[in-house]
């Protein structure tokens, strides 16, 4: 499905209803993207609240910078959310109110050809978000042991056939380098029966994509990291759009709300542990039918929020 425009933001009411608080407070956009959910959280708060936002993807903030133009109270950086300790802001202090994790990648992303993110359209073997990271696709499928091909498709694409389309990965690229998508494509689809194609291509280059962008390295650093930049009854609001994602939040929360770890047979707390966090969404947020029915996108998001305590 091609996109009009850069991206139709997701869940937008539902977002913005659990994670604002408080019409003048701070709000740190981690996934900039098209700049829908920044907007939408500005036109929200109003002059005396604030957004800081970041993207990897310097194509994106320049796209959101230019559309938020107006707003003075609207900051865009380009810089992976794991690096947000390196923003002069963070440096200084700042705490925020609400921090949105709207994860993945972007319709634009997903549609521009040249990136390679997509099996449907042939381009390089690329896949960087952000495109002056030292890997690419190309490094992955052609460096990268049989081995450690099986394990990231097996772990990140959840694909049975892993083995198989690694060691036909490798033996195509003795004979030549994959340089692109429909070489990729062709050689998935030599060894995948045609009833399930499309499921296993969208599954390999989504782990592909994963290992490229280190994604679910990059969300247990930024969760994590969250908890020393929320202000005490600030909101993390995080959309994800697939089981591996949606695995880490769920548990992060679920770690984080729980209390004393001890055997129940001890008589008395030796841990310490106390809950950090109170979950706000106890079952994940999905998006409406009539939503799911003009943005096919939505249909895979699970939006959870937590409150820092
Ligand atoms: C689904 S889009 C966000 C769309 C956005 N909410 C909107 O309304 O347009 C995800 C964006 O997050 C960015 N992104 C993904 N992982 C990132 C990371 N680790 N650090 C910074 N940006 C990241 C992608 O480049 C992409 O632009």
């Amino acid at each position: 499905m091609k996109t009009v425009g850069y991206h139709i933001p997701v869940m937008l009411k539902e977002t913005l209803n659990l994670l604002i608080t408080d019409r003048k407070g701070t709000y740190l956009d981690c996934t900039l993207g098209g700049g829908g959910h920044s907007k939408a959280i500005l036109d929200e708060i109003g002059s005396e609240g604030s957004v800081l936002a970041v993207d990897r993807d310097a194509e994106a903030v320049k796209y959101a910078s230019e559309l938020l133009r107006d707003y003075k109270n609207f900051k865009a950086c380009q810089i992976s959310f794991s690096k947000l300790n390196e923003l002069d802001e963070i440096v200084f202090g700042m705490k925020f109110d609400g921090i949105l994790l709207d994860l993945g990648l972007s319709s634009r992303q997903i549609d521009d050809a040249a990136r390679g993110f997509s099996y449907i359209s042939e381009s390089g073997l690329d896949m960087r978000m952000n495109r002056n990271d030292e890997m690419s696709a190309l490094e992955v499928v052609n460096n990268y042991s049989e081995e450690e091909l099986t394990g990231i498709f097996f772990k990140y694409g959840e694909e049975n056939r892993s083995r198989k389309i690694a060691a036909a990965i490798v033996s195509q690229r003795e004979k030549k380098v994959i340089g692109t998508t429909k070489e990729l494509t062709g050689i998935i689809a030599s060894v995948t029966p045609s009833n399930f194609r499309i499921k296993t291509l969208s599954r390999i280059f989504q782990a592909v994509r994963i290992e490229v962008n280190r994604e679910l390295e990059e969300l247990d650093i930024v969760l994590k990291f969250s908890m020393d930049i929320l202000k005490p009854g600030g909101r993390c609001a995080v959309m994800s759009y697939h089981s591996l994602e949606d695995r880490i939040v769920k548990n992060f929360i679920k770690d984080r709300s729980e209390g004393c770890i001890c055997p129940k047979n001890f008589p008395v707390c030796v841990c310490g542990k106390k809950p950090s966090v109170s979950a706000l969404t106890k079952k994940p947020v999905t998006a409406s039918e009539e939503e799911i029915a003009t943005n096919s996108r939505a249909r895979s998001a699970k939006l959870r929020v937590f409150c820092k305590l």
